[in-house]
């Protein structure tokens, strides 16, 4: 991570460099560090989806380093926003990316971006599009608030919650799909299986057949990862339990066929007491917002297995720890 690539995904971070993050992280967190590497500056924050942690944590995060948040909500409170080259834009988008960023950079010293899979194009939803214009046209860092692929700064988060919870070494760690009405998109899983196979934890993906991650990002794991269809077998002796759903490639951009397909594992693909009891003790993660009672029972995320509020916490010292690093903290 430097000041001219800024955060798209941990890929571009070495174990050493994540590392400093989670250290710098947990200075913020115990009051060691109080220094203000945002004085005087002023950090954007592009919003083209909801959000409460990632908006929260960001800003008060800004604060806390001595800087200044700008938000912006592109078609909310301000314009619609073009990000593709060349498009003649005649139809409903007033402004482009290219104009926005130069002219941001000229008021802030870093932009971040949130901006989800819209769920209807995986060949090109999955090459980050999006975000990847606002890094193009930048000559400030980018720092990746969530996109169709990734969400760095949630799966630090986590890495510093597993570390926090279970001390240093490698942990049997499950991310479980778990059954959700509707698809969503598959940045947090994909940004939780890189960081932790990045880690060197054990790691385990349970999902039912047809809900493979990206095959790129599955190849970028290296071999210390096991797939698997069966999720009773995934939570036996398992540290960490973390639930996310997300959609299907195959069914991508037919919404309805995804919730028919899925709708055979309600009940099923939830994680519940029963699950939990065959664990090695596990932790239940789950980034947040969650759906009780659909993902997890309420008896699971209400017990002391839970850390889903400590981990939300996490966001602000990891990020504030990011933010530092790229400002000289
Ligand atoms: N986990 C997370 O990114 O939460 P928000 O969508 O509320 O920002």
């Amino acid at each position: 991570m430097n000041a001219d690539l800024g955060l798209l995904s941990t890929s571009s971070l070495t174990l050493r460099e994540i590392e400093g993050v989670l250290g710098a992280a947990l200075r913020f967190k115990r009051g060691e560090d109080v220094s203000k590497p945002l004085a005087g500056k002023s950090v954007a924050l592009v919003f083209f989806n909801p959000s409460l942690r990632t908006r929260a944590s960001m800003q008060v995060g800004i604060y806390e380093l001595g800087g200044n948040a700008v938000v912006l909500e592109p078609g909310g409170t301000s314009w619609t926003l073009e990000h593709r080259a060349g498009a003649v834009m005649d139809s409903d988008k007033t402004e482009h990316v290219a104009e926005f960023v130069r002219v941001i950079e000229r008021y802030c010293v870093a932009i971040g971006v949130r901006t989800f899979a819209a769920l209807k194009n995986w060949e090109e939803e999955r090459t980050d599009p999006i975000l990847n214009a606002f890094a193009q046209y930048a000559s400030v860092p980018i720092i990746n608030l969530e996109s169709a692929m990734h969400h760095p700064c949630q799966s630090l988060a986590d890495m510093l919650t597993i570390r926090e919870k279970l001390g240093v070494g490698r942990k049997r760690v499950v991310l479980t799909w778990a059954w959700h009405p509707k698809p969503l998109p598959m940045a947090v899983p994909n940004s939780f299986a890189l960081a932790a196979a990045q880690m060197g934890h054990d790691l385990v993906i349970a999902h039912p057949p047809g809900y493979e991650l990206d095959e790129e990002l599955i190849e970028s794991l290296g071999a210390n990862v096991e797939i698997t269809n069966d999720i009773d077998a995934a939570f036996a002796d398992a540290e960490v339990i973390y639930a996310k759903s997300w959609g299907s490639k195959q069914f991508y951009g037919n919404t309805d066929q995804d919730i028919a397909t899925r709708a055979q594992y309600r009940n099923k693909w939830i994680v519940d007491e029963e699950k939990m009891s065959r664990t090695n003790s596990g932790v239940f993660m789950h980034c947040l917002p969650v759906r009780r009672n659909v993902i997890v029972t309420d008896a699971v995320i209400d017990s002391p297995a839970s850390v889903v509020i400590d981990e939300a916490e996490n966001r602000l010292h990891v990020q504030k720890a990011i933010l530092a690093r790229l400002f000289g903290g």
